[in-house]
């Protein structure tokens, strides 16, 4: 069964929520599905062994937060090239955090973006059952363009 790690950061705990879903939507398209925090990620061997890889970031000051351009560096020492991925984050107006973070992922580490690109949900919707489903459904297009 093929395996994706989703990786994130929140602050007050939305993002932690999509990451949630978005795990729930991989395992509805048949993967195995891992989350954690970025700060459960200590070294390069955490990251190992996964056949897709999802980051997510709220936005704050039209930024990624600050542990996620942490774990980032970290993440440039893992083998991570090829891969397929995806980023994700709540956020109020702007939405910057999973754009750039999918930029890094392509450009910086060589990974393969899903051609949907990166998600942003409007931290309103985030506890609504249309915030769950379009998880859901980022989860689960990841999931079946992994295994297609
Ligand atoms: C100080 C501060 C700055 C923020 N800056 C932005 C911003 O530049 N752009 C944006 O879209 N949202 C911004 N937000 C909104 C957050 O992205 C939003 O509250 C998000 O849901 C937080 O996610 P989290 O619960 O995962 O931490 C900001 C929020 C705060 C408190």
């Amino acid at each position: 069964m093929k395996k994706v790690l989703v990786v994130y950061v929140s602050l007050t705990g939305r993002t932690k929520r999509m990451a949630e879903y978005i795990a729930e939507g991989l395992r509805f398209a048949g993967l195995e599905a891992v989350v954690k925090k970025s700060s459960d990620i200590t070294a390069v061997e955490d990251l190992a062994g996964y056949d897709g890889y999802i980051f997510g970031s709220p936005t704050y000051h039209r930024d990624m937060a600050g542990p996620m351009k942490n774990f980032l560096f970290l993440a440039k020492g893992a083998e991570l090239k090829g891969r397929l991925c995806g980023a994700f984050g709540s956020f109020t107006h702007s939405g910057d955090a999973p754009a750039m973070i999918l930029e890094t992922m392509e450009y910086v580490f060589g990974m393969e973006p899903i051609s949907l690109g990166s998600f942003n949900l409007k931290e309103a919707l985030v506890g609504t059952d249309e915030g769950m489903r379009s998880c859901h459904d980022y989860g689960r297009a990841f999931g079946e363009r992994l295994s297609g």
